[in-house]
């Protein structure tokens, strides 16, 4: 979609139109575009107002380095392995755990994977060290000082930024499994020991023909996470 046709876009529509696209085509990416989103982005709010978040952001031959370190890394197997922290709770429990278990359901779905084919589920996911396909990579991180309330600050930034490119009619999808390989990541980057590396952020043109970009993806009734107190509705 041209960038003309979407520049009006509401904030609520923007909303339901982002989704984490898993399949871009190979079209590049205006880097005027992504320096004009990125210039709004730093609009997001932060706890006093510490923006707290640095990225770095690839094309091109940077891009397909950290992609063949990562490779390499997959390649030695478990001992390649270089979380940069916990992805999510060592014991995940219900409603947190069954949510996990249906996207990833609706998700293989989507593509026709059974349950029982681990090599093709494996394979899938695999795709998200080739960033999807897509021809920019951002990777997001902060310094290693930074907790909690400055990792929340960090996804505001990176909702913006994703809302951002869906005005302009650009497509993304947040990566946290690079951080499986964080320390190869960091090192390809050049970054020192005193970052630590959030998440990956895949932008691109959505190929939107691709199955996997079209599946509903599920969200909770408003009243499993929402409690209102003292309103008369
Ligand atoms: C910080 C963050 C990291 C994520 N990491 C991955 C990832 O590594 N691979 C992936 O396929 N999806 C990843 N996702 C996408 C989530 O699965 C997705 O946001 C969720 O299922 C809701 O779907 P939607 O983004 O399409 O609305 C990530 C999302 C966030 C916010």
């Amino acid at each position: 979609m041209p960038a003309t046709d979407t520049l009006s876009l509401c904030v609520t529509e923007a909303l339901h139109r982002r989704r984490s696209v898993r399949a871009f085509t190979s079209e590049p990416v205006d880097p005027s575009v992504l320096a004009s989103v990125l210039a709004a982005a730093q609009r997001a709010p932060s706890g006093g107002n510490l923006q707290p978040w640095q990225a770095t952001l690839l094309t091109g031959a940077p891009w397909q380095a950290v992609k063949d370190a990562v490779a390499a890394r997959i390649a030695m197997g478990r001992e390649g392995y270089q979380p940069e922290y916990d992805i999510y709770p060592k014991e995940l429990t219900d409603p947190w755990e069954s949510r996990r278990f249906r996207v990833g359901e609706a998700l293989y779905a989507s593509l026709g994977i059974p349950r029982e084919d681990k090599k093709a589920r494996l394979g899938q996911f695999m795709e998200n060290y080739r960033g999807f396909g897509a021809p920019v990579m951002l990777f997001l991180h902060c310094s290693r000082i930074m907790g909690p309330p400055q990792w929340a600050d960090m996804g505001m930034w990176l909702q913006s930024v994703m809302l951002l490119l869906v005005e302009h009619g650009l497509a993304s999808c947040p990566q946290e499994c690079w951080a499986m390989y964080g320390a190869k990541v960091r090192q390809t980057l050049g970054l020192g020991e005193d970052q630590i590396l959030f998440t990956g952020l895949a932008i691109g043109h959505a190929d939107t023909g691709a199955a996997v970009n079209q599946w509903p993806v599920p969200r909770v009734q408003l009243d499993e996470v929402i409690d209102w107190r003292g309103f008369d509705r």
